[in-house]
């Protein structure tokens, strides 16, 4: 990386800025040229991959107090270098390690692509073999984790479940704390991506009082989660070929989305130097919201709040007039479109080619047709994202709304783990810690009880 370049300067004029080539005219030098009008001093900063390093402006200073950036949200902040998932947000570009999001749904399988995820390239066919052995034969849990799960409540919402037994695991794998060990880490992140579908398959159960499910080490990773969530007294349970090719796309559209809430989340307690349980628990944690991961499961109870196609002008204009969102629209990246809302649109019609179309689908077209047409979401390019539809397809899988975000971290496990792995990696990273801009009170004298 280029070093930081700063060189405090007196204000060139105008003159002097054009003369030298500088801002607009174009000097070919990859710096930029601040000046702070409160002491009249020029900086000159380096320019790296399109970003200025927010130390360097620590060096602007009046009073003796370094400038700072304030970003709420991050919304223009790089937080790391990563190598693993490119987003194109205006131009609807997806891709995990450079694969384009459209070629990995259609030949790929969620296990390959995790593989890729991890280690940067396609695996070779005995690479891959190894693999899904490792992960097929680390799908059992510590039969303490099934009775800290039965703990729960009858009615405890899975993701509750899902984040603590993920949190739990730390204290059954306490060597997982050696995370500068590549062996070691290794071993947690196929222990994670085994065992999610079974912690999120135990869940369900436990919220429909049914007994768990143990895992079947004969069936497909995607067959196995199916397996665990319905099978009653058959033998063997059989899926439709369909629904489990269906239900690996949507895990494939889910595995990585570069520095989103709670992959921030991951990176963010992982940059503690923590066991990965610990991390990935903060991840589901932050996946559990309504406006990240939680997001499906609020379409669902709007579309059905909505009832019918008539109602849907009156909701309309009560999102425009600020009473409440429109679910299922607008993303923080993708200004035009979301490349995987076009791939699960697809996959909706192979779903309900098997399960029948699920009825509240009339109502989300409508409402995408009037919203694309109306000039408050042309105006501020909200478009349909990966939760308007997927809801839809996780219904018409028999998935009751609570489980949406469950399947959502079983199909992001991948991807936290990789961008933790480089995060451990990373030189350059330290514990995240940003600053504040204080806005209390100083220095108060403490105000005895009675006289307050
Ligand atoms: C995803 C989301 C959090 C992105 O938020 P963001 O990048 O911070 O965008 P903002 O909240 O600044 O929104 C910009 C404008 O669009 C409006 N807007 C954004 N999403 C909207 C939605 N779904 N319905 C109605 N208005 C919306 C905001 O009110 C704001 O309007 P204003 O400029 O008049 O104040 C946001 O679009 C949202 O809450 N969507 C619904 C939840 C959802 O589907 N989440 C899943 C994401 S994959």
């Amino acid at each position: 990386m280029t070093d930081l370049s700063t060189t405090a300067a007196s204000a060139p004029s105008p003159e002097q800025g054009a003369a030298n080539g500088s801002g607009a005219s174009g000097s070919g030098r990859d710096s930029l040229t601040v000046t702070d009008n409160r002491t009249g001093e020029t900086y000159e900063l380096a320019i790296t991959d399109g970003t200025i390093r927010a130390a360097d402006l620590k060096q602007i200073s009046a009073d003796g107090v370094g400038l700072a950036t304030y970003d709420p949200g991050f919304v223009n902040t790089a937080s790391t270098r990563s190598a693993v998932t490119y987003i194109d947000g205006d131009a609807g570009i997806l891709e995990y390690r450079g694969y384009p999001i459209e070629q990995l749904a259609e030949h790929s399988t969620f296990l390959e692509v995790a593989y890729l995820l991890l280690n940067g390239e396609l695996p070779t066919q005995p690479e891959l073999d190894s693999f899904v052995h490792d992960v097929t034969i680390h799908t059992f849990l510590h039969e303490n984790v099934r009775q800290l799960m039965q703990g729960f409540r009858y009615d405890a919402h899975p993701m509750g479940m899902l984040m603590s037994s993920v949190s739990a695991l730390s204290t059954f794998y306490p060597d997982a704390n050696q995370i500068s060990d590549p062996a070691n880490r290794q071993r947690q992140i196929t222990r994670l991506i085994a065992k999610m579908p079974t912690l999120g398959a135990w869940a369900f159960r436990h919220n429909q009082g049914k007994p768990y499910v143990y895992p079947d080490n004969r069936l497909s990773y995607v067959e196995n989660f199916l397996a665990m969530l319905f099978k009653m007294s058959e033998p063997t349970y059989e899926a439709d070929p369909r629904l489990v090719k269906a239900l690996d796309v949507l895990l494939i559209l889910h595995a990585d989305h570069e520095q989103n809430c709670s992959t921030n989340a991951v990176r963010s307690v992982g940059s503690s130097q923590v066991d990965p349980y610990s991390a990935i628990a903060a991840g589901i944690g932050a996946l559990y919201g309504p406006l990240h991961g939680g997001a499906n499961e609020s379409v669902l109870k709007m579309l059905r709040r909505i009832g019918t196609v008539d109602n849907i002008p009156g909701f309309i204009e009560g999102v425009k007039g600020g009473k409440e969102k429109l679910m299922g629209f607008g993303h923080r990246v993708y200004k035009n479109f979301d490349p995987r809302a076009t791939i699960i649109k697809k996959a909706c019609d192979d779903v309900f080619e098997v399960t029948g179309v699920n009825p509240l689908l009339k109502i989300a077209q409508e409402l995408e047709r009037i919203a694309l047409e109306d000039e408050y979401f042309v105006k501020r390019k909200l478009y349909p994202n990966v939760d308007f539809y997927s809801g839809l397809i996780y219904e018409a899988l028999q998935f009751p709304p609570e489980m949406f975000t469950v399947l959502f971290a079983i199909g992001r496990t991948p991807g936290w783990l990789a961008q933790w792995s480089e995060l451990v990696q990373d030189k350059e990273q330290k514990i995240a810690r940003p600053k504040q801009i204080y806005t209390g009170y100083r220095t108060r004298d403490f105000v005895a009880m009675g006289d307050r």
